[in-house]
């Protein structure tokens, strides 16, 4: 009992206390007007209770059948655990908001966070179920050069306002400055910002937690309309001297007009080839003939590389690779593509690592898309490795700088005066 009095007081003081900062919304903004963003987009956790408690991220409705939102969003999440309201105002009562399940999510291929966890290509896809169309989508900006340090921009969102009550039920907008790139990493302290990324921030104002996905724009910037510039990315806690960093939308233009563009529903038709002739799901015998079977023995620590052409046949609707796995390790995945254009083929390329063994070894290469005809694809992939012949007399090494023959690999330099012998094994 002693612990909830105790709890509730706390809960008290910190009411009254941020009630005393003056501080509230977005960081430092205010309530929308009530229908001002439309084309604004809550994503939801359908597992929570009520799309308030569901939402955890933002993203813009930039074609009626898709949402542009931010990678980190929705990188570990699976389409069918996601729902979307476009045109929300208040997430405690969305009447007259359009509900949406995800068909499908697409993932920048060269989506990154460095280190440091700075975010690179913070851009993701949401093809949704069925087009809105009831609700006008937003422009988006053509190039980089939309926006200029200086400029007033506006960021929007349910994220955290650092303020009671810390999440917000209505959307909350705030105006911040463009920040050149330059001044941006000089505040960071580091030089990891590029053209891939917005910086912008006010005093006190910024985007926060929960708002990631959502929009940066310039309030009139499409002929008087909203022009999306930036998705909500990442920043050094909230209304910082750091400023909230964006994903540049006018950078990835082409690849937003090539998702907008194949905006027929349809079904994606996967099928894939090795290097001779199409590789049938499910198979469990490799063949030489369609480069399932590499050829060959490959000596053991010695790897061989082998590539698979994904094709999405006939439509107009991306595939979306969810993943490519391998159930042996000694065969890994090394490069497979996040998405396929309709009618477009992209390269799965699995990499052999021979062990030290006379070995047949095989491994089932699983590759799951969004196509909800034939979602799993299947086939076996073989190598035969070879014992490695392993060096046991006596070798004489020189040592570079004493102008013998280079030892692979750079060994040493310098002027080492060795001049040994190793066993080499
Ligand atoms: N990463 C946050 C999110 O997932 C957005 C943080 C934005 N931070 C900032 N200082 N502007 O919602």
């Amino acid at each position: 009992m002693k612990i909830v009095i105790g709890l509730l007081s706390a809960v008290v003081f910190l009411c009254l206390s941020s009630q005393v900062s003056g501080q509230s919304k977005i960081v430092g903004g205010e309530d929308a007007a009530n229908g001002a963003y439309p084309w604004m987009v809550a994503l939801v956790k359908k597992a929570a209770p009520d799309p308030f408690q569901g939402q955890f991220c933002g993203g813009s409705l930039i074609h009626e059948n898709w949402v542009l939102t931010a990678a980190h969003c929705v990188d570990s999440m699976k389409a069918e655990d996601i729902e979307v309201w476009v045109g929300a105002h208040d997430l405690s009562n969305t009447t007259g908001a359009e509900r949406r399940d995800i068909r499908a999510i697409y993932i920048h291929e060269n989506y990154f966070s460095d280190f440091s966890g700075v975010l690179y290509n913070d851009v993701a896809f949401l093809l949704l179920e069925s087009p809105v169309d009831t609700i006008t989508p937003v422009a988006y900006a053509k190039t980089p050069a939309d926006v200029n340090a200086g400029d007033l921009v506006r960021a929007i969102g349910w994220g955290d306002t650092k303020s009671n009550p810390q999440f917000p039920t209505i959307l909350q907008q705030v105006d911040v400055n463009i920040r050149s790139i330059a001044e941006a990493n000089s505040l960071y302290g580091f030089d990891s910002l590029d053209s891939r990324h917005i910086a912008a921030n006010a005093s006190g104002k910024d985007s926060c937690q929960g708002d990631s996905g959502g929009p940066l724009f310039d309030a009139d910037g499409d002929e008087g309309k909203p022009l999306v510039i930036g998705i909500t990315s990442f920043g050094a806690g909230c209304a910082e001297t750091e400023p909230g960093i964006y994903a540049n939308v006018g950078n990835y233009k082409s690849l937003i007009d090539s998702f907008v563009t194949s905006s027929a529903i349809d079904d994606p038709d996967a099928s894939i080839r090795g290097k001779g002739q199409p590789i049938a799901n499910g198979s469990n015998r490799a063949k030489r003939s369609n480069g399932t079977f590499l050829p060959g023995r490959i000596r053991g620590g010695k790897s061989k590389a082998t590539t698979f052409a994904i094709r999405n046949s006939d439509t107009s609707i991306p595939l979306s690779i969810e993943s490519v796995s391998s159930s042996n390790k000694h065969f890994t995945v090394k490069r497979a593509p996040s998405y396929v254009f309709g009618g477009d083929r992209a390269a799965i390329t699995v990499k052999f690592r021979a062990p030290q063994k006379n070995r047949k070894i095989k491994s089932r290469i699983t590759v799951r898309t969004n196509d909800p005809v034939k979602p799993v694809f299947s086939f076996v992939i073989q190598a035969k490795s070879k014992r490695n012949i392993r060096l046991s007399k006596s070798r004489k090494i020189r040592f570079p700088g004493q102008g013998g023959t280079n030892f692979p690999g750079n060994v040493g330099g310098g002027n080492f005066g060795i001049d040994g012998s190793i066993n080499w094994r």
